[in-house]
């Protein structure tokens, strides 16, 4: 198969980098693509970095058995514990793709008040991170919100209704009263609760997210190394998860095709 006819492999800790693969979808919609969800090991957050970079390895082991031609880790946690190891092996060969809190564009809202960045606590604990929030430290006032326990609800499915309202209410409440500038969602499962989260927030501060911005860069990493595919027709979307049964694929289809 030609290069640029290949698949770009897609990788998270389980259903997340759907909110990914999507915008991906979205702006290079002639592509092929493999997504690989790790739900049996899931959440990932609550693990240590080595588990987390072995995890990460032996599925990028997988997605490189599907042909993959460019790889994107469409997961903050695994980003944090593994982007530099995974660039070591594979970036001579081809473009490996990491995601972080989207906190640019939040600063430049510009908007008085806190910004939060609601991510796993593997995530926010990171140098990766850290070193983000030391660059913005004197324009914005940063408030990183670990959120254990919200992957599982989104990996069972629970993306709205009374539990992820009060989950968000616990978590967020107290910032409200204080005034809240922007929400960073530092996780790429937290895109699929954003509606709630929206509601709660009476539909008044700004959430991103940093799919955006991951694509983007997806994208020009593509034209560089010069394997963007031609296809004028739309590509194949397949998706894998080490999870074996039919509710976590049909999950993922349904968060991918939220009105089918
Ligand atoms: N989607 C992953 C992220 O972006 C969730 C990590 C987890 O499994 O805890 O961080």
């Amino acid at each position: 198969m030609n290069l640029e006819d290949r698949p770009i492999g897609f990788f998270d800790s389980g259903v997340g980098g759907i909110s990914v693969l999507k915008e991906a979808i979205r702006v290079l919609p002639g592509e092929n693509f493999t997504y690989f969800g790790d739900s049996k090991n899931a959440p990932y957050g609550t693990r240590s970095v080595d588990e987390v970079k072995f995890l990460t390895f032996n599925a990028v082991d997988f997605l490189m058995k599907k042909g993959i031609k460019a790889l994107v880790i469409a997961c903050n946690t695994a980003t944090s514990a593994a982007i530099i190891d995974l660039r070591d092996k594979y970036s001579a060969i081809m473009p490996v793709i990491g995601i972080e809190p989207a906190l640019k564009p939040a600063v430049e809202y510009n908007r008085s008040g806190k910004i939060i960045i609601m991510a796993t606590p593997m995530t926010l604990a990171e140098a990766k991170f850290n070193n983000l929030m030391e660059n913005y430290k004197d324009k914005a006032e940063i408030v990183p919100l670990p959120c254990p326990g919200l992957v599982e609800l989104i990996e069972d499915g629970v993306i709205y209704g009374e539990t992820i309202d009060r989950y968000l209410e616990d978590k967020i409440n107290f910032f409200k009263e204080q005034g809240i500038a922007a929400i960073v969602l530092g996780c790429t499962h937290y895109p699929f609760i954003k509606k709630s989260l929206s509601r709660i927030l009476e539909n008044k501060v700004p959430i991103i997210d940093g799919s955006k911005g991951t694509v983007r860069q997806l994208k020009r990493q593509l034209i560089e190394y010069n394997i963007i595919s031609k296809r004028k027709e739309c590509g194949k979307v397949e998706i894998n998860n080490s999870l074996i049964n039919n509710e976590i694929i049909s999950l993922s289809y349904k968060l991918l095709n939220p009105n089918e």
